[in-house]
């Protein structure tokens, strides 16, 4: 399986903080926010990473990042995202990177403290289609909130005013390459995006989703508000850490 992390977008709910740099090169307590998603992959044994960037300073990820060398990586792929097409557009980027292969989609600034093994092993079983994955929030209108009847997703709707349930979609998706077929078919929505949950429910209309509950805290980082809880969560109880960067390295981390 393959990881993409998306980093890209204008950061515009963090002015004056994104004007001149990039959103996910701000701190979360003592890392960038870009290394977290970073080490989730890893840790989940995800080794083939492509970074999408896109806005300002994107060529600071190259200086931050290098190969991969903090993660025990031996090499880093990188594309960058002209404008702010939103979630589905930065992913369309990585058809070619993913080669027919199934990935490990995280957005930049979501932030866990476990980790996504089972949920990654899970899919590898499931032999195709996608995988979401859940968490309870006290404010779900801030995100893609599914209605759920048992173990089945019926809809997934964009920031709802009137969520049809307490859980949030958190941003760790796992697809097939059917994905670069279903994004060819959206249309911009009301904030000119290709949405991540229109990806999301084309493959419920096609019977191929299940979901996973993610273990441990999780936030995104994209608002004042959830920046400094994020930092607040990392420094009082510790954000996902690289388990083991020389098996990493060596392609033991599973
Ligand atoms: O955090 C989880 C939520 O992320 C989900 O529950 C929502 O369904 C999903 O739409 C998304 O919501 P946000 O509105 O919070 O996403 P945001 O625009 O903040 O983008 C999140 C990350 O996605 C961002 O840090 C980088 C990446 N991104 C975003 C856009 C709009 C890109 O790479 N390119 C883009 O054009």
């Amino acid at each position: 399986m393959k990881g993409v992390v998306l980093a890209g977008g204008l950061g515009t709910r963090l002015l004056p903080l994104t004007a001149v740099t990039n959103k996910h090169l701000l701190p979360i307590y003592n890392q960038p926010m870009i290394y977290y998603p970073i080490q989730t992959m890893v840790n989940a044994g995800i080794k083939d990473i492509m970074i999408v960037t896109g806005g300002n300073s994107a060529g600071d990820f190259l200086k931050l990042l290098k190969n991969g060398k903090p993660f025990g990586l031996k090499h880093l792929n990188y594309t960058y995202q002209e404008g702010e097409g939103g979630i589905a557009d930065a992913l369309s980027l990585v058809e070619d990177f993913a080669d027919n292969e199934p990935i490990c989609v995280i957005l930049g600034d979501n932030i866990i403290e476990g980790n996504i093994c089972k949920a990654v092993r899970d899919y590898h079983q499931q032999g195709g289609g996608a995988k979401i994955m859940l968490k309870k929030v006290p404010d779900p209108q801030r995100f893609g909130v599914p209605q759920l009847d048992g173990r089945r997703v019926l809809r997934i709707e964009e920031k709802p005013s009137h969520p049809k349930s307490d859980y949030a979609v958190i941003g760790i998706y796992m697809y097939d390459s059917e994905v670069f077929n279903i994004i060819r078919t959206l249309v911009p929505s009301g904030r000119g995006e290709l949405e991540i949950t229109d990806v999301n429910n084309a493959y419920i209309e096609r019977g191929e989703i299940t979901w996973e509950e993610l273990d441990g805290w999780w936030t995104d980082a994209g608002t004042f508000e959830s920046l400094l809880h994020a930092s607040n969560l990392a420094a009082e109880t510790g954000a996902n850490k690289l388990e083991n960067k020389d098996a990493a390295q060596a392609g033991h981390v599973h």
